[in-house]
């Protein structure tokens, strides 16, 4: 059995697709200090919500306590789980920032735990989640977590902690630079002369479009920007400004490395 502690955002999100996937109900404890989202959750998934670790079942014996509370309440959070170590349970953290050094503080040295970060399209199965484990997560420990952070969308593992910075700033917080760039695209429609709602509804149809077909295609991004790219037309000349020299690819440049050093600053 698995316990969930923090049932919000991307912890309802996962909990869905775990059901989605065949988990039953049972097999399942959530902790959830809020009364109104544990009885949304309970209600809509028939899972057991308790709020706080006191009120756990004395008998509970997780196989997986996954970590799903914001970054900045974990090291108050985090330690009423740490017993749960000695009976062979694995953390799965996806809370930003927080490290594998910082959440073995908080759970033991010997702890086995696994930091991972997913991305906001999880609540919809289109996630992308980046996953790195301690030394004491075994096999079977990593593919439990693998398959539950599957559950969501696509998950890719690495050795190198120091990457999940740029992983962060790359995916984790790369869907709000494609919001941007859908309300960019709109506000740009509008002041070519388009009414502002007709504008908005082809700017998000065009993004979420394009994103389906590069789900879909096998061909690499480059690729399917020139197949719709002819020579001396319409999108030439609009690439023309935004593969500039100071177009987009220096300034995605200067995004990515700004979120990157801000991952590292509150890395903890
Ligand atoms: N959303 C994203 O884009 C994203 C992406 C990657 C990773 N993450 C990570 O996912 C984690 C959760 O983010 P979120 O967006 O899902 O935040 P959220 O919606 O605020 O969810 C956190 C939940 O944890 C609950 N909580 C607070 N204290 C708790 C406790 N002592 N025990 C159990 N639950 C407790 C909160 O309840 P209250 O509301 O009552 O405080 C809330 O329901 C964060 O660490 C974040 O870094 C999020």
């Amino acid at each position: 059995m698995l316990i969930l502690v923090g049932g919000g955002k991307m912890g309802a999100a996962m909990l869905g697709g775990w059901l989605d996937r065949g988990m039953r109900p049972e097999e399942a404890i959530v902790v959830e200090p809020s009364a109104e989202i544990g009885a949304a959750l309970a209600a809509r998934h028939g899972v057991t919500v308790v709020d706080g670790p006191e009120a756990l079942p004395p008998d509970t014996r997780p196989e997986v306590v996954v970590l799903a509370v914001k970054p900045q309440v974990m090291e108050t959070v985090a330690p009423a789980y740490a017993r749960f170590a000695a009976t062979g349970s694995v953390f799965l953290s996806i809370a930003a920032g927080k490290t594998l050094a910082f959440l073995a503080r908080l759970l033991g040295d010997g702890a086995a735990v696994v930091r991972s970060m997913p991305n906001t399209p999880a609540a919809v199965r289109r996630g992308v989640t980046v996953a790195c484990a301690s030394p004491a997560v075994g096999r079977d420990q990593r593919d439990r977590c693998q398959s539950l952070l599957e559950a969501v969308g696509d998950c890719h593992w690495i050795d190198d902690e120091g990457l999940m910075d740029a992983v962060t700033a790359v995916s984790g917080s790369g869907p709000a630079y494609v919001f941007l760039l859908a309300e960019c695209l709109a506000e740009a429609g509008a002041a070519a002369g388009l009414p502002a709602d007709l504008a908005e509804k082809l700017a998000r149809a065009t993004v979420a479009g394009s994103g389906e077909l590069l789900h879909r295609a096998e061909e690499s991004p480059a690729i399917l920007r020139r197949n719709v790219t002819s020579p001396g037309g319409t999108t030439a000349a609009a690439l023309g400004v935004l593969m500039a020299e100071d177009g987009l690819r220096p300034l995605m440049d200067r995004a990515v490395a700004a979120a990157t050093r801000r991952s590292r600053e509150l890395a903890g």
